[in-house]
């Protein structure tokens, strides 16, 4: 397919089965666009700047493929980049569930539809708040981020302790 295709997500932190979604993105559209937005469901663990920054790391050998910061709608960043597409990845049934209602909404506000891709199934129990909990417990989480990412977690989790809070 050819144009733009917009990979969105709060990437807190990108793990490899967001870069196997990337991937696959690429393997369909000119160029990919991956916007690093802001869940206004959750409280992030790393800041904006750094996930660009890990993202950016993980895609330096991707061509086509760039990163964006999404501070406002998803929607607005779809106009201003031209996207032809949204491309979500989709773990099973509850990754629809929740990513159903987003692609309406963002189809009402921006006119682009949203494709979603089926990840690999070996990177299936991957996902970011599983990454950080298992990380806050001392486990190994290397395998599971692209390289530099543990590092990031655990620095923004000594970060956390240090100021009193639960992370
Ligand atoms: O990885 P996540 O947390 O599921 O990503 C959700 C995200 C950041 C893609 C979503 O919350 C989003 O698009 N935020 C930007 C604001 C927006 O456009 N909201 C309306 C459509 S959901």
């Amino acid at each position: 397919m050819a144009g733009v295709a917009v990979c969105p997500g709060s990437f807190d932190p990108v793990t490899l089965g967001h870069l196997d979604v990337v991937r696959r993105a690429r393997g369909m559209f000119d160029e990919v666009v991956v916007a690093v937005g802001v869940n206004a469901s959750k409280s992030p663990l790393l800041d904006a700047a750094t996930r660009v920054a890990l993202f950016e790391a993980a895609v330096t050998e991707l061509d086509g493929v760039r990163v964006a910061p999404m501070p406002g709608l998803l929607a607005d960043l779809c106009r201003e980049v031209g996207a032809t597409a949204i491309v979500k990845g989709l773990r099973g049934g509850a990754d629809f569930d929740a990513e159903h209602p987003m692609a309406l909404m963002n189809r009402h506000l921006s006119g682009v539809d949203t494709v979603f891709v089926i990840g690999d199934p070996a990177l299936a129990h991957i996902a970011s708040s599983m990454v950080r909990d298992v990380a806050n417990h001392g486990g190994p989480i290397d395998d599971l981020v692209p390289p530099g990412v543990a590092d990031a977690v655990h620095r923004a989790l000594e970060a956390r302790r240090n100021q009193g809070k639960n992370p």
